[in-house]
């Protein structure tokens, strides 16, 4: 098991990053207050952490997305689920996301909030896998690169599941959670202490 299931980064590295993150937008947004933009589901548990670390005015506002087309079909469209109630014209936006891979997703919010005129667009995600990138997007703030391999925990999932993971784990062999849906959870990955 441990094989094809290792923590990536544990949530001791998590809390820390996340902290450093905070303080160097709360730094770049000194007398201004940003507008945190959340993309539903994944973004959830890194912006609960994010935004108690950015020691400043803000607000937060929700999106969900869903890329459709056929699984794996790279060039699939971009749906939008779940749109702002909250006008960014003028404002300082920051899009929150829990893992920028392909970057198709990201590019097509970009170019929608894009649209709308605020003041700055800037992107912070907890995960970049840049290998993997299609779209020429670069996010501004980076937590940590992410190697070419799947991964679950700290908000993201595999189909729905293992979002409220602590630490980040990487999975090489996705079967393995096919045969026991159960087997991320237990004293196994409790790198607690
Ligand atoms: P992109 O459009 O290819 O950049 O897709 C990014 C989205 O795909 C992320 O916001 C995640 O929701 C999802 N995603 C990409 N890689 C992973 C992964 O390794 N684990 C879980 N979700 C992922
Ligand atoms: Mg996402």
């Amino acid at each position: 098991m441990t094989e094809v299931t290792s923590v990536l980064i544990g949530r001791e590295d998590i809390r820390r990053r996340v902290q450093e993150l905070g303080r160097t937008i709360a730094g770049d947004y000194l007398g201004r207050e940003p507008v945190l933009i959340t993309v539903l589901n994944g973004g959830a548990v890194f912006l609960a952490d994010l935004m108690r670390a950015i020691d400043r005015r803000l607000e937060v506002h929700f999106m969900a997305v869903s890329r459709y087309g056929a699984e794996g079909h790279e060039k699939g469209r971009v749906a939008i689920l779940l749109d702002l109630e909250v006008d960014i014209d003028g404002r300082d936006v920051v899009i929150v996301e829990d893992i920028v891979d392909t970057g198709l997703t990201l590019a097509y919010l970009h170019s929608i909030l894009r649209e709308r005129t605020p003041a700055s667009l800037q992107v912070v995600t907890l995960l970049d896998r840049s290998v993997r990138r299609i779209a020429p997007i670069a996010p501004r703030y980076v937590g940590f690169p992410c190697p070419d391999r799947f991964v679950v925990g700290y908000g993201l999932d595999h189909r729905g599941r293992y979002r409220n993971l602590p630490d980040i784990l990487q999975i090489d062999d996705l079967t393995v959670l096919d045969e026991d849906p159960d087997a991320l959870f237990g004293p196994r990955f409790d790198v607690r202490g």
